[in-house]
């Protein structure tokens, strides 16, 4: 039996299992964005701190690692179809300059689903990582697979995470679903950065009144009992959902991250590989 930290085959494993980034980037800080299941708003608060941190005169990148439901292409309005190059694969740049790779931009077909098992699926977003050009980044985000299971958890372990930010919609903090992937974040002793409530209220635009929608939130109490120090509360609001849809996110405006994004500058840049 063995006790010692030191001596714990699960962390040795999670060590090793990190892939080095192609020689050509330099990527300072990475930050994945997670949520216990799918639908709640992860790609749209990944495409939101990217943009913040590119309009702060930062290089920012979005690395799709949700491969099955990728969404962050259509977002930004990018339909442009990458191919490689003798070098290898470079991003596509949206149109602030946002360097973005996604399994959409090297589908032939965007709506062709993506039939593939598991270890394929991971090797793929895995690769974004490591066979990718990414050049200089100051901050690159993960738009992660949703939820806990085998994939979600290679990918954990593969990317060199400075820290992650969990998505939930106001149900999933009622639930059990968000401390799981709270738990599996300590368990894997990955910093948990801040927890973002999405569709958190309405706000009426006639008499500015805010309508808990989903009933009374519950962020700060999950966020005191994991002793998280970031929170940000999203409304719910149908021009995101427009900007969204019509690939003009970068035009949205609204500064419920912008708090959340300022602590990361605290966060010490990587080593490099
Ligand atoms: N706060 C919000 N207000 C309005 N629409 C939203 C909001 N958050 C997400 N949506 C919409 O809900 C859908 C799912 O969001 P998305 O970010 O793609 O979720 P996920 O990546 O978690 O599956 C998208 O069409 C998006 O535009
Ligand atoms: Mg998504």
């Amino acid at each position: 039996m063995t006790n010692g930290k030191d001596s714990c085959a699960g962390q040795t494993q999670q060590t090793s299992m990190l892939k080095n980034s192609h020689p050509l980037s330099h990527v300072k800080k990475v930050i994945g964005v997670v949520s216990g299941k799918g639908g709640v708003g992860k790609s749209l608060v990944t495409s939101l701190l990217a943009i913040h941190a590119q309009r702060k005169g930062f290089h920012s990148a979005i690395l799709d690692a949700d491969i099955t439901g990728p969404s962050i292409p259509k977002a930004f309005g990018l339909h442009e179809k990458l191919k490689p190059t003798p070098f290898g694969l470079y991003p596509v740049k949206t149109k602030t300059g946002i360097s973005v790779m996604s399994l959409n931009l090297l589908l032939t077909n965007e709506t062709d689903p993506v039939i593939w098992r598991g270890p394929v699926i991971t090797s793929t977003a895995t690769q974004f990582w490591t066979d990718v050009i990414w050049g200089d980044v100051d901050y690159m985000f993960v738009d992660m697979p949703p939820g806990t299971g085998d994939i979600a958890l290679t990918m954990f372990q593969s990317l060199p995470l400075s820290g992650i930010v969990i998505v939930a919609s106001p149900q999933e903090l009622v639930g059990m679903i968000v401390e799981k992937a709270l738990n599996m974040a300590t368990i894997m002793e990955i910093p948990v950065l801040g927890l973002v409530e999405n569709m958190s209220y309405f706000q009426c635009s006639d008499c500015g009144k805010r309508i808990n929608v989903f009933g009374k939130s519950h962020i700060d109490a999950i966020a005191e009992k994991f002793s998280i120090k970031n929170v940000a509360k999203i409304p719910l609001d149908s021009a995101l959902a427009t900007a969204c849809d019509e690939g003009m996110i970068e035009l949205f405006n609204g500064d419920w991250l912008q708090k959340l994004f300022n602590s990361f500058e605290a966060l010490p840049d990587r080593e490099e590989d």
